[in-house]
């Protein structure tokens, strides 16, 4: 793509700080590892950190730290990326899909007492976009009903909820690390979380099952080969160096895509702001008018494809895959989510944007916009299917 939809930004110190990593005999378990786990916790307010090969892994460890298992339900949006729903079918639990705010994008803490059994374990509270969720709601519900809260703090690094990092609020927090990410490491990911008891857990689980006073060769529980590399480990400590100037960048391209996309009628744009907290712009979804179709959003996809403009489609509700057709008899109802999700488009988003292709991506799809519209008013099915 001449525009892509995401690009790391990777200076000569981040390029360096790998390097020197591989200048050294410790290439895993070092003190690169022992640096970035440190600010990422710092980063989310919370002691422990713990360093994993993905997000998705992450997800994974905590719900295996939390015991949760076969018979077991967990609450999570629908309106997400596939790895929160992959991590609780690899434990055999049940994900159980609420809806989502129709603003926000993030799950409605209103609905959560109506999906609660006793079967529920956890309630998966994923920070959409880098929209922080309310957590206070969620949280409040959680302690009621006596229910763990975990954070997917993937697309989330550096966001406040009423000025506290996210992920570190719930009872365990995840950030994730892929290279659309506002940081990134390649692949990679973080756990946090202010328990100790689950934080030995995790280290150990990620480790092949060594725990803390575990020989190499003895693991006192199943575990898995989640670890991170140090060369990993470098890039992300790097990177953290400069996360507020990420974000302040980041920040920079979403308020000029805001700027711009004023003069196009009926774009709803992403929330700009949170009171009392901060973003973290991890994508730049934009919504197109209520009476366009799915097909009318994916025919527009298309046409700034041809054009060399990277866009997507943000999210594929979870309950409509085929991998969690037996999970889609939602206790909720999902029309929110469905109707959100035939809607989003992400535009081009990363660091170093520049004026002039926002410009250009924006002119684009009001070009698309209007070629879209002028076939619905000229078609009587009103769509471009
Ligand atoms: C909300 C969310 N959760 C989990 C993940 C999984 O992270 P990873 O790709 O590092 O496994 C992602 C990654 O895109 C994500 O956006």
């Amino acid at each position: 793509m001449r525009i892509p939809l995401s690009a790391p930004d990777i200076t000569d110190a981040d390029i360096e700080a790998v390097v020197s990593v591989l200048r050294t005999p410790r290439l895993s378990i070092g003190p690169r590892m022992v640096e970035f786990e440190a600010a990422v916790a710092e980063a989310a307010g919370v002691p422990h950190g713990i360093a994993v090969s993905s997000g998705t892994a992450g997800l994974h460890l905590c719900l295996c730290a939390l015991g949760i298992d076969k018979g077991d339900e967990v609450i999570l949006p629908s309106f997400t990326f596939i790895a929160a729903g992959n991590a609780v079918l690899y434990q055999r639990a049940t994900p159980v899909f609420v809806d989502i705010d129709p603003t926000t994008l993030n799950l409605d803490p209103g609905r959560l007492e109506k999906v609660i059994t006793p079967r529920t374990r956890a309630i998966l509270v994923v920070h959409t976009f880098g929209h922080p969720a309310d957590l206070d709601s969620i949280l409040d519900v959680a302690r009621k009903h006596g229910v763990a809260v975990i954070e997917d703090a993937c697309e989330a690094i550096g966001a406040k909820y009423r000025g506290r990092g996210v992920g570190g609020i719930g009872d365990l927090g995840v950030f994730g690390f892929y290279p659309n990410k506002p940081i990134t490491t390649g692949e990679g990911g973080m756990v946090v979380t202010g328990d100790s008891r689950l934080a030995e857990t995790i280290r150990g689980l990620r480790n092949q099952g060594r725990m803390a006073s575990d020989g190499w060769l003895d693991h006192s529980l199943l575990g898995y080969n989640y670890r991170l590399s140090e060369l990993n480990c470098a890039l992300g400590v790097a990177q953290m160096k400069r996360l507020s100037v990420i974000l302040e960048a980041r920040e920079a391209v979403a308020m000029r895509y805001a700027k711009e996309l004023q003069s196009i009628p009926g774009v709803t744009l992403p929330l700009l702001a949170i009171e009392g907290g901060r973003l973290c712009w991890f994508v730049f979804v934009v919504r197109l008018p209520a009476e366009f179709t799915r097909a009318d959003r994916d025919a527009i996809c298309e046409q700034l494809t041809e054009q060399g403009i990277g866009c997507g489609r943000y999210f594929a509700p979870l309950h409509l895959q085929p991998l969690f057709a037996e999970y889609n008899n939602p206790r909720d109802d999902l029309s929110i989510t469905e109707h959100v999700a035939d809607r989003t488009l992400a535009l081009p988003f990363f660091n170093c944007l520049t004026d002039a292709q926002i410009a250009e991506v924006c002119g684009s799809l009001k070009d698309a916009i209007q070629r879209v519209a002028e076939h619905r008013a000229n078609s009587p099915a009103s769509s471009v299917a």
